[in-house]
């Protein structure tokens, strides 16, 4: 859906008048004034909440600064945020929106790869605590997503890339006749809107069958255990895509290793992401990763359920002991 058309769509929504608009300040210059002037032209007295672009705001600070804007315009529970930006503006828009007034709409709007597939759908809002990220959230599903492919085109290549990471797993993990068509990068860029909502769509059905987390939607984390554990090693100077790329190419060599799936497999994963250009070297050692893992938030008493692929386009949930993890590391 085109940015310009937003306001119409809001209008079908939002019963109330007034909106804000939270965005970072590189959207800001790219994209403020169109949203602005969609959603003025439905007839909305749109403010706007600029926060510094990074992972740095996604913090109780800026969080509680926002929500006080909120209640100084003020909003009520028929108004609605925005959410313009990647998913650090998303995750904070929508805890934002998650909470005041105890929860009033949110409205995503996706100017990254990685929240176009990812992060603007499913309801996951959150803030980072000193303790870890994403510690302190709620699940508040979108009222509307808005993902016009357009406003993709002004993405650096590293930001674009984080979001590939992303777009492969889906492959991996549900659409065979998709990861075939990553192997040709030009072909993924002149089909981008094509590819997002093959993605988009892959995790809206594993959101719907499973809301809260506790079962399929345990499938996206392809990657993601290894990788989380990457990312944190590294205090959080490798970028989570590239962290989790390293982190899909490790678990399908384990898992090549163990006879979960076949060499083939694990080859035909390798490949598509270094036609991408990750760098799939991974600098910690095992017993650092293993000592993160065991940590993870996700393990569920000394079990832990790593997604591992059976072939291209299927993967499954292998549950193992914090010790058995250690072995196969
Ligand atoms: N809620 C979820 O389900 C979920 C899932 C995955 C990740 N996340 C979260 O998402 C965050 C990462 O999101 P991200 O990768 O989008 O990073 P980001 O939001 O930090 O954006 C990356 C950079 O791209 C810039 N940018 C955004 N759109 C642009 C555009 N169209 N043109 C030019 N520059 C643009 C931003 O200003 C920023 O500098 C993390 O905090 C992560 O925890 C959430």
């Amino acid at each position: 859906m085109q940015l310009d058309k937003l306001g119409c769509r809001v209008r079908d929504i939002v019963s109330g008048g007034s909106l804000a608009v939270v965005t970072d300040e590189h959207v800001e210059k790219l994209y403020l004034q169109r949203c602005r002037d969609t959603l003025e032209e439905a007839g909305f007295a749109v403010h706007s909440f600029v926060i510094p672009p990074g992972e740095g705001s996604k913090d109780g600070q800026t969080y509680l600064e926002l929500v006080n804007f909120l209640a100084e315009i003020p909003l009520t529970r028929a108004d609605a945020v925005v959410a313009l930006g990647g998913g650090v503006v998303g995750d904070l828009a929508g805890f934002a929106a998650a909470t005041y007034l105890r929860g009033i709409k949110v409205i995503q709007v996706p100017t990254t790869l990685l929240a176009a597939v990812d992060s603007s759908i499913g309801g996951k809002t959150a803030i980072n605590l000193k303790a870890g990220k994403n510690l302190a959230g709620a699940f508040h599903q979108p009222a509307l997503i808005c993902c016009d492919a357009e406003l993709l085109r002004t993405l650096p290549e590293d930001v674009f890339l984080d979001g590939m990471a992303e777009v492969i797993k889906y492959g991996v993990i549900a659409d065979a006749q998709l990861f075939q068509q990553l192997t040709d990068p030009q072909e993924t860029r002149v089909r981008l809107a094509e590819v997002i909502e093959r993605c988009a769509s892959i995790k809206m059905r594993f959101v719907e069958e499973d809301e809260h987390d506790t079962g399929i939607r345990q499938m996206l984390n392809f990657g993601h255990t290894i990788g989380h554990a990457i990312e944190k090693a590294s205090g959080y100077q490798i970028s989570h895509g590239k962290a989790v790329a390293k982190g899909m190419a490790r678990i399908a060599e384990i898992a090549a290793r163990c006879g979960w799936c076949s060499r083939n497999t694990e080859k035909e994963i390798r490949a598509v992401l270094e036609t991408y250009g990750f760098d799939l070297d991974i600098s910690y050692s095992n017993e650092t990763l293993y000592e993160i893992m065991k940590t993870d938030k996700k393990r569920k008493g000394r079990f832990i359920d790593i997604v591992v692929p059976e072939e291209i386009g299927r993967c499954r949930l292998q549950r193992l002991t914090t010790e058995e993890l250690g072995e196969i590391l």
